[in-house]
Order: C-alpha cells, then structure tokens, then sequence
C-alpha cells in the first residue's frame, strides 16, 4: 500500500462507537492518508443546510441509512480529490454489500488494493463508549467524558467550541443503529473474508493498542505483497 508506493484502500469496519473515527484519525497522522468518514461529511453538511444536508437529516437524526446512491456519489466526489492519489482509510463507507460493489467498480482496472480492517469490540463496551461520547460540532473532534476528556472541560480544546452529544446517541437510537449494523453492515464482513481482504483487531484496549496493531495489519500486508 502507501509504504510500498501501491495505492490502497484501508477499510475501517465496525459497529457504532467501535472506534472507527478515532483510529482513522489516528491512522490518517501515522500512515499520512486522508481519513475520510461519511458520517463527518454528512454531518457537516446538515449543520451547514446544504442540499445534501436537507435530503440526508432525517436519516441520521433516526440512525437509518443514507440510500446508497447518495452516499456513493458524495464518496466518489470526495476520493476524486488529489489528496487521495496515494491511497486513503475509509470510516463509515462501504456500509452495505451495494456501496462496496460500487467502490470496487469505482476503480475496476485501477489496480487499487483494499484491506477491511474489522474492529472487534463487545456490546458493552460499545455502549460504554456511545454514552460517553462528546463531540466538537465546529472541528468534529471526539472526546469522551472518561477515557478521553477534553483538555477545557466541556469546550473543544481544539477549537475552543461547546462540545455536545450527536443526536444519534440517544438510547433508542443507538439500539436502532446497533440493529442496522448487524442486519445490513456485517454482511461485508463475509464478502471481504471471501476475496482475502478482511482482517480483524480486538477493539478493547487504549486506542495506541489499537492504532499499533492495525498499523502492524498494514505493514504485513504491505510486506506479503512486496515479497509476492
Ligand atoms: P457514523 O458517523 O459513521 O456513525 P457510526 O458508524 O454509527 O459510528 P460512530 O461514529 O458512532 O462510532 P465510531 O466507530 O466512529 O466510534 P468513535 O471513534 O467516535 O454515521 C452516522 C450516520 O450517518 C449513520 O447512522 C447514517 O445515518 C449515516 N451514514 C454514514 N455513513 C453512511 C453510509 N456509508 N451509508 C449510509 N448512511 C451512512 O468512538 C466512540 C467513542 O469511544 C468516543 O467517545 C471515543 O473517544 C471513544 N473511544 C474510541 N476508541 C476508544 C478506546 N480504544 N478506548 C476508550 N474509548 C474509546
């Protein structure tokens, strides 16, 4: 992949609060790769009243899915960007078995390598982690109030701004999305295991634990693919 001067894609799998956003920020410094997450991008363009944002609100207030023709196309714009040349980590995308065909379509013939990298993490902890979420609606920064607590308290040590619950992580929403990503998410997990692209880490240690092993994934694959 990126070490080894072939382009490729680092797929970030896992349910909601597995981490996915804080590894591929992580990674995005370690592996300098743009990290690109559709739930920021959809966010983002809800809080500014877009057209994208008018039309997808009402799916993430109710923790649905964005149909996947609007989310393929808002993909495809993004990893056409020149930032993505080299490569790129994926979080939150493909999250059904329609949008990972789209990508692989996407660039049919490109020689792009993907790596579905699965982030295993337990009910509980998965809770654990949503509950205590705090996030920077002006920079997206994420924070939680016991594991990793802002610098300046309730404000975004970031950017300074008032950090705040996504309003998808009511209890009843999260339930939903939980029941979303076993019914229509999981299923990638057997399409990547099928063409030898997906690996999984154990999501419960610190996230440098996590971080070392994925980048230990990446280096592996990096090497067999030298070496074959
Ligand atoms: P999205 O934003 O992608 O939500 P998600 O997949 O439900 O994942 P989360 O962002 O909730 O969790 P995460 O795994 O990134 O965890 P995080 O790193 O924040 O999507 C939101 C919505 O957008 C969807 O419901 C849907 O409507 C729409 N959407 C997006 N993509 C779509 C697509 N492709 N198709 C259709 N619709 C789409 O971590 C969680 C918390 O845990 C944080 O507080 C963090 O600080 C903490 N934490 C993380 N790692 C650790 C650790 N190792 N130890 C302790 N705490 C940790």
């Amino acid at each position: 992949m990126a070490e080894t001067g072939k382009r490729g894609a680092i797929i970030l799998l896992g349910a909601p609060g597995a981490g996915k956003g804080t590894q591929g920020r992580k990674l995005s410094e370690r592996l300098r790769l743009p990290a690109i997450s559709t739930g920021d991008i959809l966010r983002e363009a809800v809080r500014t009243g877009t057209d994208l944002g008018k039309r997808v609100q009402e799916f993430l207030n109710s923790g649905g899915l964005v149909p996947d023709e609007v989310v393929n196309e808002t993909v495809s714009l993004r990893l056409h960007q020149p930032d993505c040349a080299r490569g790129f980590i994926l979080d939150g995308f493909p999250r059904t078995v329609g949008q990972a065909e789209f990508l692989e379509r996407e660039y049919a013939g490109e020689g792009l390598e993907f790596l579905a990298v699965g982030i295993g993490v337990s009910d509980r902890t998965l809770l654990r982690r949503l509950t205590g979420r705090l996030s920077c609606p002006d920079c997206g920064k994420v924070f939680h109030r016991e594991a990793n607590p802002s610098g300046k308290g309730d404000r975004c040590d970031a950017c300074g701004a008032g950090l705040v619950v996504r309003r998808d992580d009511t209890p009843e929403v999260v339930q939903e999305r939980l029941q979303i990503y076993h019914q229509s998410t999981r299923p990638l997990i057997e399409h990547y295991r099928r063409s030898g692209a997906y690996v999984e880490v154990d999501g419960e240690g610190s996230v440098e634990e996590i971080c070392r092993q994925i980048a230990e994934v990446v280096t592996s694959r990096n090497q067999a693919d030298a070496a074959g």
